[in-house]
């Protein structure tokens, strides 16, 4: 189904062909762990053992290789398994770059494994090709990019990377669980791997955890990504493959009204008193606004901004609202915020005023009083 709109994909994609009359027309979760061997022994492409592969999950990956226009992937148990599985890819005295501003859990990842698994890592400022140029060293192999990046939204210009990157043999992937195929497909530009942590926007209900790994091409990286999938076993089960199969149904439609929500309170909060600055790619005043609107369809349902008066000013906020939740997390249907440093803990990097928002399916006007309300409230106790 791969030429086919992504509304229609979406629907489509994960459904099982019709085989006999009456079929069901929402796929079954299949919870047999286990598959009764063909009599004359095993044929290519036959059921064993679930860990092995499943039809719930089989549906999953194919309807998310076609959202991403790849070759081929890879679901797992949750964003940072796959994650892991990327970076498993690699090989004892490997560099990678990874940008200065990324989402926490990667950041940690590398921290504490980097080392035992013997891997040089260096974070960038991914925002200029020359500082990705500058940092590449002859033992680089990957390069990991977040466009987008999480919390502080700086863009990366994702061509530039990946032709400059293939002249020196260098896989380059995208944690595109921010954007989301419905804004960009990284694999148009020449992106090797596309991660996504599926619990977000694909999922779009916080009621599920998943990660993929999308290959541009089949070939050993993949290859082996799928054997992390298997012999580490981070496999997502068959109830929460059919969740977000279900999920995925409808997310252009809830992508689109995300990325039309966010727009809009990004512009109104340009114009609030107590906001210091607001970070949102789709507005003019962004630093890489450029960039995402040659590379982004639209700008995303997450804005990040700084609050005048510091930490306690941006806590009181984050306190203070009725609609928006306090919560970490992102990609609902509900709009939720974070003070991020204090999720983040002691060793983050992040600004000690912002706000991180994901912006729900609210309507605009109930979301805009809220955020109106929330800070007149800080501001007054
Ligand atoms: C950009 C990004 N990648 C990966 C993850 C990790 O995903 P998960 O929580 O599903 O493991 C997150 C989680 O917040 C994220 O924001």
């Amino acid at each position: 189904m791969k030429n086919t709109y992504i509304e229609t994909l979406a629907i489509h994609g994960s459904m099982r062909a019709q085989t006999a009359e009456n079929s069901p027309i929402v796929p079954g979760i299949e919870l047999s762990t286990i598959y009764e061997h063909a009599r004359g022994g095993h044929r290519e492409g036959d059921l064993k053992y679930s860990r092995l592969q499943n039809p719930n999950r089989m549906e999953l990956e194919r309807v998310l290789c076609d959202l991403e226009k790849g070759a081929e992937a890879a679901a797992f148990s949750s964003g940072i398994a796959a994650i892991n599985a990327v970076f498993q890819t690699l090989s004892h005295g490997d560099h990678v770059l990874i940008p200065s501003d990324v989402y926490f859990g990667t950041r940690k990842l590398m921290w504490e494994f980097s080392e035992r698994w013997g891997l040089e890592i260096d974070f960038v400022d991914m925002t200029q090709l020359e500082t990705v140029v500058a940092a590449t060293k002859k033992n680089t192999r990957m390069i990991w990019i977040e466009t987008p990046s999480n919390p502080q939204m700086f863009i990366t210009d994702i061509e530039a990377v990946a032709n400059w990157a293939h002249d020196q043999e260098i896989v380059v992937v995208v944690d595109n669980t921010w954007s989301t195929p419905y804004n960009i497909n990284p694999i148009d530009f020449g992106i090797d791997l596309v991660v996504h942590s599926t619990t977000k926007y694909l999922g779009g209900h916080s009621d599920l955890i998943g990660g993929v790994v999308i290959a541009k091409d089949l070939g050993s990286t993949m290859d082996r990504i799928r054997s992390v999938q298997i012999l580490q076993g981070g496999v997502p089960s068959p109830f929460d493959a059919w969740m977000l199969c279900r999920s995925i149904r409808s997310f252009p439609y809830r992508m689109r009204a995300h990325n039309e929500n966010a727009f809009q309170l990004a512009e109104f909060m340009t114009h609030l008193p107590g906001i210091e600055e607001v970070f949102y790619p789709g507005l003019e005043s962004h630093l890489g606004h450029k960039i995402a609107k040659l590379q982004m369809r639209a700008f995303g349902g997450m804005i990040s901004f700084l609050v005048n008066g510091g930490e306690s000013s941006a806590k009181k906020v984050v306190a203070s609202s009725r609609i928006i939740k306090a919560a970490t997390s992102l990609g609902g249907i509900e709009s939720i915020w974070e003070h991020r440093k204090s999720t983040e803990g002691p060793m983050s990097e992040t600004p000690n005023n912002l706000i991180r928002l994901s912006v729900g399916l609210e309507h605009i006007e109930d979301l805009k009083m809220d955020l109106c309300q929330a800070i007149e409230a800080s501001l007054t106790t």
